[in-house]
Formats: structure tokens, sequence, C-alpha cells
């Protein structure tokens, strides 16, 4: 056992930053995508931690490094690995059969094998570095099994497990084959986290059926400890954003892409690109605006951002091919020279361009199909300090519990009902925006990530292994 090492660590797929080669072969780091890292990097930051994740690149062997205040640990992953593990497993069969199944899960065993392993090597590394005593933090769909395999390696370790996707009903959970594997790699953690109440009891509720386990109402009572499952709804870093809207360039540079656009009431969606995000579904309902008249080009025009996204799977490529289609398609029948109706940016920008641009919208759009919790929709409502602007949001969002008292709720899938909220968001008045957003920002701001990660911290700190009152 290590006498030294980290007193906190974060175990993730992804560390903070991705490895990219340059069309001229330079390599450089960038900050990775997903609402994972725009939430742990803050608390990272502040803790003084160690964070241990893949580099973004194939076959990369690199020693423990620095960068922008954290402790980074990389975990190395061959070429072939990421093809069944990240790329298979994690995002052919988990990602898609825990968002409803929205596209069909792929079920295989070389997929399966890879994840045991690459699993069991992010075990290895934390066993490796974490002092002793010390907490252990895992994170998201990818490392499922790690909680189990950790507890083996070092049971003096405390550990908890984030979920920051889902976590479905038995109906769509009872089809994996392994099924059983996972709920006990999870059961190797002391707290096991989710974003809603619902996806906790889900958990439970498996456990029970599948398991056989005694369960006191969110507890798993196992033979030598209990297992907590509860929910604590992700959050955006508040101070972060604050300081940047208040920032003069920040201002100007939205200011700049209002003009740009051409003076029309602006929506935007900013989303990975991902079936998950509704993103088809949304720009069809824009488009029928104009062909049954409710819109005249000129009057709205939508900025969809789309950041590159697991590029190699097969769904996420005719995906792309599909929106890229259909935008050009809307915008043959309706831009005029200059001025098209949907301007479609496939990239990543910086947190200051992208606090420009949620400064320079009147209606947010975030639709997807599901969502664990969907960052965008609150780093947009703890932007507009000018309580200025409307959120359209989806009801299949984790976030839609939290904002439901100012948000534009829609069902996705509901093309009339994207049209006629899309108008009312359009359309509403000033004052009813200043109320929506007033209501927004209250929850937003008093549950920041920095209150989410003490909460979980907080709650995992607590003992588990005390009886629990059967009579509660
Ligand atoms: P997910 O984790 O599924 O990607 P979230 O909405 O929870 O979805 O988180 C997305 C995060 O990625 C947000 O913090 C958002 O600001 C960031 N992001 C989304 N699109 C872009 C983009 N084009 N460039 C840079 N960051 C982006
Ligand atoms: O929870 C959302 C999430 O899947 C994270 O786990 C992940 O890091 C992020 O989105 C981006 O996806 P990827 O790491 O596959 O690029």
């Amino acid at each position: 056992m290590k006498s030294r090492g980290s007193e906190f660590v974060v175990v993730a797929n992804r560390l903070p930053v991705d490895r990219v080669t340059g069309g001229d072969g330079v390599r450089s780091w960038r900050r990775s995508p997903g609402g994972l890292v725009s939430a742990i990097a803050p608390v990272m930051r502040q803790r003084q931690g160690t964070w241990i994740g893949w580099s973004g690149a194939p076959d990369e062997e690199l020693e423990p490094f620095e960068e922008d205040g954290m402790r980074l640990h990389p975990v190395r992953q061959s070429a072939e690995e990421l093809e069944l593990y990240y790329e298979g497993f994690s995002n052919a069969t988990l990602w898609p059969l825990y968002h409803d199944v929205i596209a069909p899960p792929v079920y295989d065993r070389a997929m399966w094998d890879a994840y045991v392993r690459v699993n069991q090597r992010f075990a290895d590394a934390a066993a490796e570095v974490a002092a002793e005593g010390a907490i252990v933090w895992v994170q998201d769909y990818q490392l499922q099994l790690v909680p189990a395999m950790l507890r083996r390696l070092r049971p003096d370790l405390r550990i908890g497990f984030f979920l920051h996707i889902p976590f479905p009903p038995t109906e769509l959970f009872m089809q994996l084959p392994w099924r059983r594997r996972i709920l006990e790699g999870l059961l190797g953690a002391d707290l096991v986290g989710f974003q809603l109440p619902g996806a906790a009891a889900n958990f439970v509720r498996l456990c029970r059926q599948l398991l056989d386990a005694r369960t006191v109402k969110q507890d798993i009572v196992l033979d030598d400890r209990t297992v907590r499952a509860r929910a604590f709804p992700i959050s955006v870093d508040v101070g972060e954003l604050s300081d940047l809207v208040a920032r003069p360039d920040v201002r100007r540079r939205a200011q700049e892409i209002r003009d740009d656009l051409g003076g029309g009431t602006v929506l935007l969606g900013v989303d990975r690109l991902d079936y998950t995000k509704g993103i088809t579904q949304r720009l069809q309902a824009f488009g029928e605006l104009f062909s049954d008249g409710s819109l005249k080009p000129g009057e709205a025009v939508f900025a969809q951002i789309a950041t590159p996204s697991r590029e190699r799977v097969e769904q996420y490529q005719l995906l792309r091919d599909q929106i890229e289609q259909q935008v050009g398609r809307i915008n043959g029948e309706y831009a005029e020279l200059g001025s098209p109706v949907i301007h479609y940016l496939h990239t990543s920008y910086d947190r200051e361009e992208l606090a420009a641009l949620y400064l320079a919208a009147d209606v947010m759009v975030v639709t997807p199909l599901r969502d664990g919790m969907n960052l965008v929709a609150k780093e947009y409502v703890a932007c507009r300090e000018d309580l200025h602007g409307a959120l359209m949001l989806s009801e299949f969002a984790g976030a839609a519990p939290e904002l439901r008292r100012g948000a534009f709720l829609v069902n996705p899938y509901d093309i009339d009902g994207l049209k006629e909220t899309m108008l009312a968001a359009i359309r509403a008045e000033p004052a009813d925006q200043a109320r929506r957003l007033r209501a927004m920002r209250k929850r937003v701001l008093e549950h920041d990530v920095e209150r989410w990660a003490c909460d979980f911290l907080e709650a995992l700190e607590r003992p588990t292994n005390q009886a629990v009152d059967l009579t509660a």
C-alpha cells in the first residue's frame, strides 16, 4: 500500500485536455469536449487532486504532468481498445441503451472484453496513485466496473461514482447481456450518484430484481457494508461565466455576432454533434416556420454550433450527413444572397466565444431527445444577467425539473409543438423573459457546480456502514 500519493483522485475516461495533431504534424493540447470536463475541471482546480484519464490519442505513453492548475495522470489506450472499448462498448452499446435506445445498441462480446480490460487498467492506475484512505471519485458510464475492481485492490479507499448520463429503466437495462456485471461493478462504490432521483430509483430496483439485494429506500445493504444511491443534479461554474460576460471584449464580440447575423431574432443551438441532442427535429421545425409563412427570411436566424464528436462511430457519421443535407436544403429554399437562415458551424469554441454567443442569442434552443442534465441550458441562464432572452428546453433534459418554472418546455419529438414553442419564445415580452430568467437564475446561482461537488463529497465522506434503521 502507498504511503504517499493523492488524497483526492478523479478517474474519468478523458483527461480535461485532448491531444490534437495539426495538418503540419505539430501536436498540442486543447480542452476536451463535453459536460463532464466543464463540470469537473473547476472542482479539481479548487481541490488540488490528481485526474486520471486518457489523452485523446491512441497508443500514447505519457508521464504524469501539470496543466491549468491540475495534476494529470494519463492512462494509455491502444487503437484496438479505442475501437472496442471507447467507440464500441461505451458509445455504440451503453450510450444508446442509456439514452432510451434512440439508436440500436450493439451487443458484441469482443467489445465487452475490451471494456473489462480498460476498466481494469483505470482501476490499477487509481490504486497506484491514491494515498492511504484517499477519496477516489470515478466518473461516468465508460468506467462502471472500476469501483468494484478498485475496492478489491484498495479496500482502504473511500470510493464514489457519478453517472453523468441517464440510467435506464428496468425494461431497457435488462437487454444488456452483462447487466449483472455492471451492477456489481457499481456496487464497489460507497456512494453512487445520479443526475435525477428517478435514475437512482431505477438502479436500486435493478439491484433488488437482478442481484436479489436487500434494499432500504435508496440504500443497498450488502453483507459487509451499505451502498447509497442518491441524486445530485450537476451544474455549471457560475463564477467563471459571470466573469466572462462582464468582460468588455466578450460584450463587444456578442454585438459583433449579432451584427453579422443580420438583425433578426437570433436562435442558438450549442451541442456536441450527437443523435441524442434532437438537432434534426429542431431544424425541421425552424424550416417549417418559413414554409408555412409564420416567419419571413430576415425576421429570425438560427445559429447551430455542433462540436465534432465520436467521429468514427457510424451513427455519428450518418447524423452529420443528415444535418448537413438538411441545412443545405433549408438554406437553399429560404436564404437570400449573403443571408442564410441557418448558420451551421461544425467546430469547437473557447469559453470566451461561447459566452459571447450566449449573450448574442435571443432564444437558446436546447431540445435533446434525452439528456442526463444538459449544461448548455444552465450556462445560458448563468450568462443572462441582463434578464434578456428565452430558454426553450426539452422535457427530456435532466435540467427540466430544475428550470421548469422559467423555461419554454417542449416535447422534442413533436414538430408542431416545437414550432409553437419556438414562436412563443421568439415573441415573449421583455417582462415575461425577465420573470422567467429570474426564476431560473435563482435556481442555478444557488446550485452551482461547487455546491454539487460539495454535496456529493460530503455525502461520500459520511460513514455508510452504520446499521440502517429499517423502520425509518
Ligand atoms: P454533453 O456532456 O452531452 O456534451 P452538456 O450540454 O452537458 O452535454 O455539456 C456540453 C459542454 O460542452 C458545455 O459545457 C458546453 O459549453 C460545451 N460545448 C458545447 N459545444 C461546444 C462548442 N462548440 N465549443 C466549445 N464548447 C462546447
Ligand atoms: O456525460 C457526457 C459525456 O459522455 C462525457 O462522459 C464525455 O466525456 C463527454 O460527454 C464527451 O464525449 P467523449 O468523451 O466521447 O468525446
